[in-house]
């Protein structure tokens, strides 16, 4: 047994918490350990020491600066967004909006007037505060052995040489750039040359196909993609430059060109000798840029310009494209990450997240580089070459022994819900039973943290991202869109917005009210299910919608079943998300086949091979059920609840089926199961 000090006494002002967010209750005394195991929702204390160090150290500074957030967040915002550079003060008012579909168009802006530019303030703010020599990079590559590290003037000076680059080759601001690499620190430099010269990155995870990407090439039309020939995750090389090639001449076949494409020589994983080259388009970094000035001057931009796209799944059709403005998206990445992780400037924080996601956005290059952190970049997979690997760069970056992890300071989880066993693995195991977790719940659209421990601030309870973050009041509604007070559980939205929120999908504003604004009429929609229990902690129970989270890898089932269909032997696909004891989810694929073509176990590889052609390797499906027919209603809608049934083998609570135009197709397919 082992006790965890009781650094914060639960106060009654916790009552006071807005939304029913409830209060949290009198508990003289914490004991984790086995015998408490299994009981649910136990709370876990931060230790005196932790808390008495802290940014927020109680509930009852939690609640006074929550409270004012809510209050007068024009106050605020303001003064949060005061501890940056602005060329020129922004407007008033400091934001407007509207999230009510019944009352106009949507529309969210922050600071609008403002003229900064987030470059600026990620590097030249850091160097002329006396933050120079501080090491802004970390960068551990894919073989253990020698890391390299870039310290802020350092990561400065080849920013400004990429960006003049950029400029020399006719990028102008508002161009959009897609950047597609690996996790080498060119990732972060070509993200940040381009918000240097007021360009639009739009960065594409290195994992997703030729086909994916030139779908994302096809939508911002760029005049440069980003790329290196090559990148070694664990023992493989990975042909990265070819992916690029066949994805640039799929967007030219949709009237889409793009003039350069600009070739990091990743010498570890392949040489230049082998890479397949096109004279006149592609241009090796290394011959170019280290040519450029060391400096070159920012192009100042309005808060609210675009900063970047970052395409992610929805429920239906294509990859939508989230656009993030700069001043808002600055601040509030920059202050999220400040008090999720409680961050002190002596710290080393990795994040393990790949730039192409949108943590590795706000919580690797952002948000970290905005507070004047030293971040970690890692190039390969978690696992190589043994489990152990994690630990060992850890340990590295801080010194000490192998393995012994005493570094550590907070933790954080991200992306998919935690369950308790494995937040008490990593809070155990991994923590020493030391270190606060930061469970923290957000999205791609909300840009931050929203739902987000406040790690010396209050007890935590296993698997709850606990408590909002200043300025976010989340609200759980029913089915009718009606807010439900106190201990409940429903569909997680929020009301009012925050300084970090996208403000449209690329080129498709309609879709964007549509999906997010008009299923509950005042608020933002999440697509999350959740619950909040009597003390107001939040449990975030899912996706409601058909979107996937396979290793918090958010996939649509949509996107999934268009790969199936487009085989030729394909008639019809669907998808549903299914338990998976590893990844959170399993992508589980009902496939009906073309008349007269017989199953096969060669069949289904083709199938599983045409998904990863089509979107990338990670959205494989872990299962194909051969589907003579799909349960779907009279007018021919599918009935995803069956499928779900029977993909998780709950067939006793399979439901009324008499509504089906075939209630006869259920039993072939329970049949059909295990072929
Ligand atoms: O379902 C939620 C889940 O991840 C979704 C957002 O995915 P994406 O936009 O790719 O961003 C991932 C990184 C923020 C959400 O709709 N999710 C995210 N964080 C959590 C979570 N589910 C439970 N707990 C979390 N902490």
């Amino acid at each position: 047994r082992q006790e965890i000090g009781m650094a914060n006494p639960p106060v009654e002002s916790m009552k006071e918490l807005p939304s029913g967010a409830g209060k949290i209750p009198h508990i003289n005394a914490v004991i984790l350990g086995d015998s408490l195991a299994s009981e649910e929702h136990d709370l876990v204390f931060p230790s005196a020491d932790f808390s008495r160090e802290a940014l927020v150290s109680s509930p009852e500074q939690y609640l006074q600066m929550y409270r004012r957030s809510i209050e007068d967040p024009a106050g605020f915002w303001s003064e949060i967004a005061s501890q940056f550079y602005w060329k020129q003060k922004w407007g008033q008012p400091v934001f407007s909006q509207n999230l009510d579909v019944r009352k106009g168009p949507i529309h969210i802006e922050w600071f609008k007037g403002g003229v900064t530019n987030i470059c600026y303030n990620c590097l030249d703010r850091n160097v002329e505060s006396g933050n120079a020599d501080k090491v802004a990079i970390y960068w551990e590559p894919n073989e253990p052995g020698p890391h390299d590290s870039l310290t802020y003037a350092q990561l400065l000076h080849r920013v400004c040489q990429l960006a003049n680059y950029l400029k020399d080759i006719g990028v102008k601001k508002g161009d959009a750039v897609v950047i597609y690499l690996p996790m080498l620190m060119e990732l972060p430099i070509a993200m940040l040359a381009c918000a240097r010269i007021g360009a639009v990155h739009s960065v594409v995870f290195a994992g997703f196909s030729a086909e994916s990407l030139a779908q994302r090439i096809v939508d911002c039309k760029p005049k440069v993609v980003i790329t290196c020939n090559a990148v070694k995750r664990g023992p493989k090389p990975i042909h990265l430059k070819d992916i690029v090639d066949t994805a640039i001449d799929e967007s030219a076949k949709s009237g889409v060109s793009v003039d350069v494409c600009l070739t990091y020589e990743n010498q570890s994983a392949l040489k230049r000798e082998s890479t397949k080259w096109r004279e006149g388009r592609d241009v090796w970094w290394q011959d170019v840029v280290p040519n450029y000035p060391t400096t070159c001057e920012v192009e100042w931009v309005d808060a609210e310009d675009p900063l970047f796209l970052l395409y992610t799944s929805g429920s239906t059709g294509k990859p939508k494209g989230v656009l993030h403005t700069v001043g808002g998206y600055m601040v509030y990445t920059a202050i999220t990450f400040k008090y999720a992780f409680d961050y002190k400037p002596s710290d080393i924080y990795w994040c393990t997240a790949d730039c192409g996601w949108i943590t590795g956005h706000s919580y690797v290059t952002y948000g970290p580089l905005l507070n004047g952190a030293t971040v970690v970049v890692y190039e390969g997979a978690p696992n190589y070459p043994d489990s152990g690997r994690c630990w060992d760069i850890v340990d590295k970056f801080k010194y000490v022994t192998r393995y012994s992890r005493k570094s550590l300071r907070v933790l954080g989880s991200v992306g998919e819900p935690i369950n308790p066993t494995a937040w008490r693995w990593f809070f155990n195991v991994v923590g020493d039973s030391r270190c606060p977790i930061s469970d923290t719940w957000w999205q791609t659209e909300t840009g931050g943290f929203m739902i987000t421990p406040l790690p010396g601030a209050w007890p935590q309870k296993p698997g709850s991202a606990t408590f909002p973050f200043f300025g976010v009041q989340p609200v759980i509604v029913d089915e009718k869109g009606v807010e439900i007070e106190g201990e409940c559980s429903g569909y997680l939205c929020v009301k009012d917005s925050w300084p970090g929120a996208f403000r449209t999908l690329y080129g498709d504003h309609e879709r964007y009210e549509t999906t997010y604004f008009k299923p509950f009429p005042g608020y933002y929609f999440s697509g999350d299910g959740c619950s909040r229990d009597k003390d107001g902690y939040h449990w975030l129970t899912g996706r409601v919608d058909d979107v996937i989270n396979v290793s918090g890898h958010r996939i649509g089932t949509a996107e999934v079943e268009s790969a199936l269909v487009s085989h030729p032997n394909c008639a019809e696909a669907a998808v549903v998300g299914v338990e998976h004891e590893v990844k959170g989810q399993g992508i589980y694929a009902f496939v009906t086949l073309v008349e007269g073509v017989p199953y096969s176990e060669e069949l289904r590889k083709s199938l599983i091979v045409t998904v990863r052609q089509q979107i990338g390797a990670f959205a494989a499906p872990d299962k194909i059920h051969w589907a003579p027919g799909l349960p779907k209603t009279r007018s021919g809608k599918i009935m995803r609840r069956i499928l779900r049934k029977i993909a998780s083998k709950q067939l006793d609570e399979l439901g009324d089926t008499s509504t089906l135009a075939d209630p006869g197709v259920v039993k072939q397919l329970i049949e059909l199961a295990d072929r």
